[in-house]
């Protein structure tokens, strides 16, 4: 079987700080990236910034900066932040990279060569906010200003010299591709939106400009340059070292096992995307994943309705594990999803703090007091310890597949059950009742809790990465060297050595 696993985010555009929306997509993608490591896969995990076009060209000007040094320092800080989320990226692409630069003109060449592509005008209206086309039906007037229904942002009414992709002529094979894979465009609501979009007809689209040029140009005309999104979505090839196909990353990990994007970008990734890469005779990725809005009380996150949640704040206030757990424990993935300090506060102290916080502290404390700080071995396991352990152990084919589908919110609460009986388990067994009697019992106790602690760390880890790290250390293990197999295997642990200091895993939040 090939173990090679290709994720990535949309690459984001630097025309202002990254916001908790960002995060989001982020975070999700990590979470899969490290589980699938975990499956002892190969990963490459891609996130970035798009740095052309027009709406940067016009933020870089309002700012009276150079386009290239504006998008140096904005996406400076989207590069901070995947240090700050604790992202487990391989690579970080920008746009404005020479990688990139010659695997876009290689793209528009060969969609040359195919005859896809051909000159005229384009007249219609395009948002510059969502660097998008759109139809006369997929527009609204509102206060006197046209706008986009599906996003709201104004649109403007151009009219210029363009190259056109032939999109309409690749209409059947997109929808021959969605029907013959049932996982290509998820959650199912989703695929169902872009079927029915491909099937009213699809126009050619513009994939050049010519009023500005803030970008790739089109390779032997200097007087286009490329739609951003023709360059922007060429990223997931570019960092795999195409055109070179014979590369060794290319060759591993094209075609993408799966893109994480926000719905709003679905058109892009489920259409136009396929359809290039169709065109450009490549494969086509095997997923394109649209997760839901992150709302603020109830309303979308806007700069101008001052409802945004800055993820580094959150970070600073509580901790990166506790952003992590609260978005993806919060937000049911492929809906929206309200977010408010209310509720990250009792998810903090419920799940993470009361819970499996709680049940390591506990456990520790009672081996450093009656065990001479270390893990003891297991003497004769009960029938009770059995089916505590199996319950867990029987459902890591559950799991793997729930994460296969991106089902990460039933995934979540399965785990955190098992941190729940966990805790049940311990005040149930009551080694503290054993210790003068039977003290072999409350050995094996201690050592069924603690293997169970490392089951429970092992599957939050792709979660939150840095309070299970700290766990697996306190027992002298380290996640790197652990994986799916680890689970239950009961030979884990040194039994001779103590166990190290025990840190608070998560304060309290006081309300
Ligand atoms: O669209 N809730 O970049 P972008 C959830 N450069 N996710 C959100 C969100 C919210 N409120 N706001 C943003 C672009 N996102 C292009 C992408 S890819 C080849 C080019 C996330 O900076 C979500 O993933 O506008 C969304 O699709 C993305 O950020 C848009 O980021
Ligand atoms: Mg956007």
């Amino acid at each position: 079987m090939n173990k090679n696993f290709y994720i990535t985010t949309p690459i984001y555009y630097p025309s202002g700080k990254p916001h908790m929306g960002h995060a989001y997509s982020s975070i999700i993608a990590d979470i899969f990236a490290r589980f699938k490591r975990l499956e002892g896969f190969d990963v490459f995990f891609l996130t970035g910034t798009d740095e052309h076009g027009l709406k940067i060209q016009r933020e870089a000007e309002k700012n009276k900066k150079d386009p290239k040094v504006f998008c140096d320092d904005l996406s400076l800080s989207f590069k901070d932040l995947t240090k700050i989320l604790h992202l487990s990226n391989n690579d970080f692409i920008r746009t404005t990279e020479k990688r990139h630069f010659k695997s876009v003109q290689e793209i528009w060449q060969r969609l040359e060569n195919s005859g896809d592509i051909y000159l005229d005008k384009y007249r219609g209206w395009y948002s510059v906010s969502d660097e998008a086309y759109y139809d006369e039906d997929e527009i609204t007037e509102e206060n006197g200003k046209k706008i986009s229904i599906s996003s709201g942002s104004t649109v403007d009414w151009v009219e210029e010299e363009s190259y056109f992709f032939k999109l309409s002529a690749w209409s059947n094979k997109l929808l021959e591709l969605y029907r013959s894979n049932d996982d290509f465009i998820l959650p199912t609501s989703r695929k169902n939106e872009v079927i029915k979009f491909v099937e009213r007809g699809l126009k050619d689209l513009s994939v050049s400009r010519t009023s500005f040029s803030w970008g790739i140009p089109v390779p032997k005309n200097k007087k286009h340059v490329i739609y951003v999104w023709l360059d922007a979505l060429t990223n997931y090839i570019s960092a795999l070292n195409f055109p070179n196909e014979k590369d060794q990353n290319f060759q591993k990990f094209w075609p993408a096992s799966v893109h994480i994007i926000g719905k709003d970008i679905l058109r892009f990734h489920a259409i136009y995307w396929p359809a290039f890469l169709l065109a450009a005779k490549l494969p086509v990725p095997k997923r394109v994943f649209g997760h839901g809005w992150i709302l603020s009380d109830d309303k979308k996150m806007s700069k101008s309705l001052g409802n945004i949640l800055d993820p580094i704040e959150i970070i600073k206030d509580y901790g990166v594990d506790q952003l992590r757990y609260y978005l993806v424990k919060e937000v049911s993935l492929g809906n929206d999803g309200s977010v408010s300090m209310q509720n990250l506060t009792n998810c903090i102290n419920n799940d993470l703090a009361n819970n499996y916080g709680n049940l390591c502290q506990r456990v520790f404390s009672f081996i450093k007091k009656n065990c001479s700080n270390k893990i003891p071995k297991p003497n004769k396991l009960d029938e009770i310890d059995e089916k505590f352990l199996n319950k867990l152990k029987n459902n890591t084919s559950n799991l793997i597949t729930l994460m296969n589908k991106q089902n990460l919110n039933e995934f979540i609460k399965i785990v955190v059950s098992y941190s729940f009986d966990a805790n049940k388990y311990f005040n149930d067994a009551e080694p503290w009742a054993k210790k003068k009697d039977d003290p072999e019992r409350m050995e094996s106790i201690l050592f069924v809790i603690c293997e169970q602690i490392k089951n429970i760390s092992i599957l939050l880890s792709p979660i939150i990465p840095v309070a299970t790290e700290k766990v697996l250390k306190i027992m002298n293990l380290n996640i790197k060297k652990l994986s799916l197999d680890d689970i239950q295997n009961m030979k884990n642990f040194n039994h001779d050595k103590e166990l190290n200091k025990l840190d608070i895993l998560f304060s309290k939040i006081e309300k």
